[in-house]
């Protein structure tokens, strides 16, 4: 693997940490590898010899999946945790947890956790690189990648493009991931929302806030609609789903009053009928499901990268 264009960090905790060079990296090896899983045979020895570990403490079907199907099309080895049929729940911390797990010589951790900071206290005490799939309320650094990846893909370049993130700000991880990932690549954005579930001072994060959800469409060349958390909500945030809906909810006749086409998308999981009415979420303009096809491109992107400058390291004696 050497000689090979090298990320600038070890590990991928977030967007903030990445370079607009790491992303355009990433974006780059992640279109060769798009060509790779659309051939007959979708599988190359790239991570051959390397044992990735997939640690969820908390609940995922896209990522997990996606994570998985990317190390096995980079022939890795591949061990997968579930917090919920582990020995987390007999008493046994994070750390010892995955001390444990890496003493059966894992390379590689992939980590989704309900708690924010979770993959960047890990980093501060094992060697392995380490790769946030989700934290908490915090970021979720590789759907905000695939989500920016699949929106060069259908309306180019994103400098001065137009992007709004619909829905539970508040509460999201993508959102925080996307609004770095779009900022560093030129994109201008707004978040629109209750203004219950909008960060007081989101402002200082360079975005802009709307409430009124057809003035955002309007400004928009791309939504971004995300759904309710309500399993990370102790409060109510707003009377019921169906005032929300009323209000917020993207619909097909919202998007007939725009002099304009954009284009939908929705890191899943959808509520239907919440956030994003069916005929939105299944129409031509929605690139919901390709979102998830380039996930996994993405994600090999990611896993090659960093075992690429793993590999110099060691050749380095570092
Ligand atoms: N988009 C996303 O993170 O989905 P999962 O929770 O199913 O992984």
């Amino acid at each position: 693997m050497a000689g090979i264009q090298q990320l600038s960090t070890k590990h991928l905790l977030g967007i903030k940490y990445l370079k607009t060079e790491d992303i355009r990296l990433i974006f780059d090896t992640a279109l060769n590898f798009k060509e790779v899983i659309n051939r007959p045979i979708k599988k190359v020895p790239s991570l051959r010899d390397i044992t990735i570990a997939n640690l969820f403490f908390e609940n995922s079907t896209r990522t997990r999946i996606s994570f998985e199907l990317a190390e096995k099309r980079l022939s890795a080895d591949v061990v997968n945790f579930s917090a919920s049929s582990s020995s987390v729940k007999k008493g046994e911390t994070l750390l010892d947890t995955v001390n444990n797990i890496l003493s059966m010589k894992v390379d590689m951790v992939v980590m989704r956790h309900p708690a924010p900071g979770a993959p960047h206290f890990l980093s501060q005490h094992i060697d392995v690189n380490i790769i946030n799939a989700g934290d908490g309320t915090h970021e979720h650094p590789t759907q905000a990648l695939l989500d920016a990846f699949s929106m060069e893909e259908k309306v180019g370049n994103l400098k001065g493009k137009h992007v709004a993130i619909f829905g539970d700000i508040l509460h999201s991880r993508v959102a925080l991931s996307n609004i770095f990932c779009l900022q560093k690549l030129g994109a201008k954005v707004i978040v629109c929302g209750p203004p219950t579930l909008i960060p007081k001072h989101i402002h200082k994060l360079g975005v802009g806030v709307e409430y009124d959800v057809k003035k955002a469409l309007a400004w928009c060349d791309i939504a971004n609609i995300l759904r309710i958390q309500l399993e990370r909500q102790d409060i109510k945030y707003f009377p019921s789903l169906r005032e929300y809906s009323q209000y917020f909810g993207i619909n097909k006749s919202l998007l007939q009053q725009l002099d304009k086409q954009i284009l939908i998308m929705h890191p899943g999981p959808i509520n239907r009928g919440v956030e994003i009415s069916s005929d939105v979420a299944d129409s031509d303009h929605s690139i919901i499901l390709q979102q998830v096809e380039n996930g996994v491109a993405i994600r090999m992107a990611i896993l090659f990268l960093l075992a690429a400058r793993k590999s110099e390291a060691r050749q380095q004696g570092l």
